[in-house]
Parts: C-alpha cells; sequence; structure tokens
C-alpha cells in the first residue's frame, strides 16, 4: 500500500511527480503530497483525501520547482489520514516518502523522544528521517547514515529519500515492500513502487532485490545489496499500456472492468488451451506425479478463487486440495514438503500475505507456482512457474475481471493436471475445454440480466444487511458476492454455504433479512432448493439466481428469480459470478459511494 515516486533529471520534476501519482492511486488515497529540491530550499505540498485535493492545493499556492523531487500517496497505517500525517515528511534536511510498516517504530519513536526529538505526525515514517537526521550529524556521509538506519528497522518498507542540498542525489531502500528502479527513456533517474508509476518517463527498469539500497543522480545509479556490496542489477525492458488509465465511455472503471470480462477470459484461455485442438498446455514444471498434495493460498477474492479452484481440482485429479488466506497460512506453521505443489493466486503479485506465504513454501521445499495478472510483479518473479492471468491492468479497487481470469486458469489447469493423474480421459477434457470456449459468449448473455439487477440492486440499496447463499463452487461465488457489495457499498454482506444456515445463521431470518440465493440447475440444486424452502418458510426477503430452466419454477414459490443461461455445471461458476458483480456495482451507483475508490482500501495491500 502507498504509492511512491521519486524523480532526479536536473530538471522541473513537479508535473512528472504528479502524472506519476496518478498512477499510483490505487495503492491508496488517504492523503497525498509531493517535495522538491532547490536552490539549497526544500519546498513541499501536501492534502489530505485524494490526489485532487493535492492538485487544486497546488493551483492555489503555485509549485516551486526543482530538479529533483519525491511523491507520495498514502494508505494509513500510523496515524489518521490527515495533512500531518502526509508524505513527504521533514525531518531536519531530511525529506522521506515511505511504504509499509515499521515495526520497531515505538521503540524507536521512545527513544527518540527521549532524546528531545520534536516529533510532528503519528507516523512511523517521521521516525525514519529523526533518526536518518540524527545519524548525518554524527557523521556527514550520507552513504553511512542511510545504511545505518535502514539496519535498525525492522518490518517491511520501500523509502524514497532526499536530503537538502544535495540536488542529484535521490536515494531508495526496499525492504519487504517493492521497489523499481527506472533509467530514464530521455534522462535522470527514477524511483517507483512499480513499473506502472516509472511508465511516464522510463522502459528500462531495474527491480530491486530484499535489501538493496539505490543512490541515483542525473547521470549514474549504484545499488549496494543487504551486505552493503555494490551489485549489478539486471535491467528489464518493460512496456507498461497507459490505454488501461481510460475509462472509455464508462462512468466508473469497474464498469468498464467487468464488460471487458468476455474478453480478458478468451485471452486467458487462448494461452492454456489451443480452442481448435482443445489441447492444454501447461508448464513442463507441473508434473503432478511429483506431488502428493496441492496447496492453494490467497486473500479476498483471489482467496474465493482459489476455493472455486479447490472443487475443481479435486474433482479432476483426486488429489487433496487445500485452501488458505494467506495472513493466516503463513503463522501456522503449516507442514510442507517437496511433495507439495504450492500455487499462490494473485492479482498484484505483491500483495504481503501472499507473498510471505510462497516464500514460506519456498523455503520448505515446495514447488510453487503463482497465478498472477501483473507479470513484472515480485511473485511472478519469485515462484518456480508463472501461471499468468491476462486480465490487462485492474484499476477498480474491487476485482471483477482478476477474479474471472484467475478461475480461468484454475479451470484450465484442472483439465491440464485431471489428465496428467488419469482421473480425466481425453473425452473429458475435451468436453471442458469446449465448455470453457463458450464462456465469452455466455458471460455476454449474462450482462442481459442488468435491468433485472438493478431493479433488485435499488432495493438492497435501502437495507443494513444481505445474506448470500450456495453450495459448491456457488459458495465461494456467495462469498465473493458477499465481498463485493461490501466493499464498495458498505452494506453488511456474509456468504454462507446453503447446508449450513441451519447450523445457526438461520436466526438471522426474518421478512427485512434479504438474502441472495445462487442456484444453479446442478447436482445441488435440489439441496439447495430445499434450503430455499426453509427460508421461504421463515419470511425471508428471498432472490435467487438460477437458471433459465429453473427460475419458473422458482417464482412459482411465489419467489423473486433472476434467470442466467443454462450452462454446465463446470461453467458455472463463471457465470453466477456476473450477477453479485453487477448487484454490487448497481447497488453501489445507485447509493452514491466511491465505486472505484472505497473507502479504507487499496488495490495493492502491500502490508501485513
Ligand atoms: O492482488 P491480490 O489478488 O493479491 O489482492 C488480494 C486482495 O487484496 C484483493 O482480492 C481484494 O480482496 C480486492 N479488493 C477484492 O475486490
Amino acid at each position: 500500500m502507498c504509492g511512491i515516486i521519486g524523480i532526479v533529471t536536473g530538471k522541473s520534476v513537479a508535473a512528472g511527480l504528479i502524472s506519476s501519482l496518478k498512477l499510483l492511486e490505487y495503492r491508496g488515497y488517504d492523503s497525498a503530497g509531493i517535495a522538491t529540491l532547490q536552490n539549497g530550499n526544500i519546498w513541499r505540498e501536501r492534502a489530505a483525501g485524494k490526489l485532487e485535493n493535492l492538485e487544486q492545493k497546488i493551483k492555489e499556492v503555485g509549485v516551486v520547482d526543482g530538479g529533483i523531487g519525491i511523491g507520495h500517496t498514502r494508505w494509513a497505517t500510523h496515524g489518521a489520514p490527515t495533512e500531518v500525517n502526509a508524505h513527504p515528511h521533514i525531518v531536519d534536511n531530511v525529506v522521506l516518502v515511505h511504504n509499509g510498516i515499521i515495526e520497531n517504530y515505538q521503540e524507536l519513536r521512545e527513544e527518540l523522544l527521549a532524546s528531545n526529538a520534536k516529533i510532528m505526525s503519528d507516523t512511523d515514517t517521521e521516525i525514519i528521517g529523526h533518526l536518518i537526521s540524527r545519524q548525518l550529524k554524527i557523521n556527514d556521509d550520507i552513504e553511512i547514515a542511510i545504511k545505518t538506519v535502514v539496519a535498525k528497522l525492522r518490518g517491511a518498507f520501500a523509502l524514497a529519500i532526499m536530503i537538502k542540498g544535495q540536488e542529484d542525489l535521490l536515494i531508495g531502500a526496499r525492504q519487504g515492500c517493492p521497489l523499481a528502479v527506472g533509467i530514464g527513456d530521455v534522462e535522470g533517474h527514477y524511483i517507483g513502487s512499480d513499473a506502472l508509476a516509472l511508465s511516464p518517463f522510463s522502459r528500462q527498469i531495474i527491480y530491486l532485490e530484499e535489501g538493496d539500497l539505490v543512490f541515483a543522480s542525473t547521470n549514474s545509479y549504484k545499488i549496494f545489496d543487504k551486505s552493503h556490496n555494490e551489485v549489478t542489477r539486471q535491467v528489464n525492458h518493460i512496456e507498461v499500456q497507459n490505454a488501461a488509465m481510460d475509462k472509455g465511455n464508462h462512468k466508473h472503471f469497474m464498469a468498464k472492468e467487468f464488460f471487458e470480462q468476455p474478453d480478458v477470459i478468451n485471452h486467458t484461455l487462448a494461452h492454456y488451451i489451443d480452442l481448435e485442438s482443445n489441447k492444454i498446455t501447461i508448464d513442463a514444471k507441473l508434473d503432478i506425479t511429483k506431488f502428493d498434495r496441492i496447496i492453494i493460498v490467497s486473500c479476498g477474492t483471489a482467496y474465493y478463487a482459489a476455493m472455486v479452484g479447490k472443487y475443481w481440482l479435486e474433482n479432476s485429479t483426486n488429489m487433496a486440495v487445500e485452501v488458505d488466506v494467506a495472513s493466516e497460512f503463513r503463522y501456522r506453521n503449516p507442514p510442507l514438503n517437496d511433495k507439495c505443489l504450492f500455487i499462490v493466486v494473485s492479482q498484484s503479485g505483491e500483495t504481503a500475505d501472499s507473498l510471505a506465504a510462497l516464500r514460506l513454501a519456498k523455503q520448505k521445499g515446495c514447488t510453487t507456482a503463482a497465478v498472477v495478472n501483473v507479470a513484472t510483479s515480485t511473485m511472478a518473479r519469485e515462484a518456480d512457474i508463472i501461471l499468468p492471468t491476462f486480465a490487462g491492468t485492474e484499476i477498480c479497487v474491487a476485482s471483477t475481471k482478476g477474479f474471472i481470469c484467475q478461475i480461468s486458469v484454475l479451470a484450465t489447469l484442472s483439465i491440464g493436471l485431471g489428465l496428467q493423474t488419469g482421473q480425466l480421459n481425453q473425452d473429458d477434457a475435451i468436453k471442458m475445454t469446449q465448455e470453457l470456449a463458450q464462456l465469452p459468449r455466455l458471460i455476454n448473455q449474462c450482462f442481459e440480466v442488468e435491468s433485472d439487477v438493478i431493479e433488485l440492486a435499488n432495493d438492497i440499496a435501502k437495507v443494513e444487511h444481505v445474506l448470500f447463499l450456495g453450495r459448491h463452487t456457488s459458495y465461494p461465488i456467495a462469498m465473493e458476492g458477499a465481498l463485493k457489495l461490501k466493499e464498495i457499498t458498505y452494506i453488511h454482506a456474509e456468504g454462507y454455504a446453503a447446508g449450513e444456515l441451519k447450523h445457526g445463521p438461520i436466526a438471522l431470518i426474518d421478512e427485512k433479512m434479504p438474502l441472495i440465493i445462487i442456484a444453479p440447475d446442478n447436482a445441488v440444486y435440489e439441496k439447495t432448493r430445499s434450503n430455499i424452502e426453509e427460508i421461504a418458510a421463515r419470511g425471508g426477503d428471498i432472490t435467487v439466481f438460477t437458471s433459465e430452466s429453473r427460475a419458473k419454477e422458482i417464482q412459482k414459490l411465489g419467489l423473486k428469480a433472476i434467470a442466467l443461461p443454462d450452462c454446465s455445471e463446470f461453467v458455472s461458476a463463471f457465470v453466477y459470478t456476473i450477477p453479485v458483480q453487477l448487484l454490487a456495482y448497481h447497488t453501489a451507483v445507485h447509493m452514491g459511494t466511491d465505486v472505484d475508490q472505497p473507502r479504507n482500501l487499496a488495490k495493492s495491500v502491500t502490508v501485513e
């Protein structure tokens, strides 16, 4: 979380800082700020709230531009999202921005307070500024000061630092949070949280490794590794598409990304399946006979994708498949060995908990694979096998096309691995790939329920709680529907396994409790229908998402039904994702919440 950018070109940098912050706002939007150095002075402007507030402020007060500058967009960790806590922070001659959390911040803060340091903000970042400043007073060698202070910090962080009077020196540090260095297409050097932030200036990107420090000037740079040895890091040629930053004809990125789903499913499937021959290609390192278990770990929406994958993989491979949220997995000392195939699922490829889980699995000898959307991300670089999704850049904090691509990869993987185990035969595999091939058409048909869903959304916008229910793969889709609704409407929603309701949550049912029940026409349809009747008997306000062929019988029970195209059991997870996404979107639009940048959230969660 938090986006950082630093530029040293010797020419005006302020406009570049702002344009990069626009690309970084997906990482947090609690506050923003920029600072420049010029003629021995520091200029800084900060504003609470979104970047547009900072832009407005700068318009009013004017810019003092310089040949070096740093900028920040914040997702608050320590301290409220106020201007005082906004970055850049200035302590004496030190100006810095920070992404991450300093875990020993209290201890360092107390140490500083004991030596009469004047601490202005509640942030852990300012503490780093004090430590550097104090170190520079002991010894004015900047490299030594930075190395000494960074060695004292515990936690995960990325820093960009400038020192007053040093107008050709931009410093970066990476430990646990991503940081990249850009070699200017035209001139200068850049430091940024990701390749997207550097895309307006640079195609030549270096991904710093854990513990790296970079000291960059307009014409040169040097990198030190965690042992403080000067090192050479690989320069990657990157093309990042800025077109993704355009909403097109849509009011929100969420709508644009939502309607891209048929295309991105196509792109993703095409990477793994030759639709002419129905042949599945998966990485040769994915030899299932070497493993006795599959573990899938992820967070949020990616976790629900993993849960869908579990149903498919168990069915097609007959192997044990465990699924866990990364924040739990990493601290529960899971038994792991070289017989485990470990799969991390992540849109960003940077989520701190998922990354830590991947590293733990690697360290314990598992073969690791990453289902990841950002090909340049840390997970993509560190996993043994990359299983790319082709969602394109996802801007809206609430994931839609990212999720559908994740389940596209897991679906193809389940066919490929199923063939390897012999649990699936060629005919099964051909049938399944042909079903996947129908998806872009089926998803386009699903969009036709939009007007029915808008009607439902107008009612849901008035309630405080919603329950989503489903069985089999519709259970994780129910949870995804609930997450999406919570995330962008702030309405309390929960997803339950439909059969679990009678074990407690059924006590919540009365005529004021809306329930969205996901009931495709599959092997568990009759079971779900019994659950529907149990709820109807208790007066719950039910809407059923079901197939065209079943909608009428639900309506005959006097219940609302929204009919989705008939589809196979295998692809129903894709089909029923569409109405739950639409419901969250239209409820949010009706309520007037900030659809693309909901409160308290950030797109890339790089703190644990
Ligand atoms: O980038 P990742 O897929 O690793 O992100 C995981 C979650 O933070 C993410 O899916 C989050 O739950 C989304 N905001 C949900 O819409």
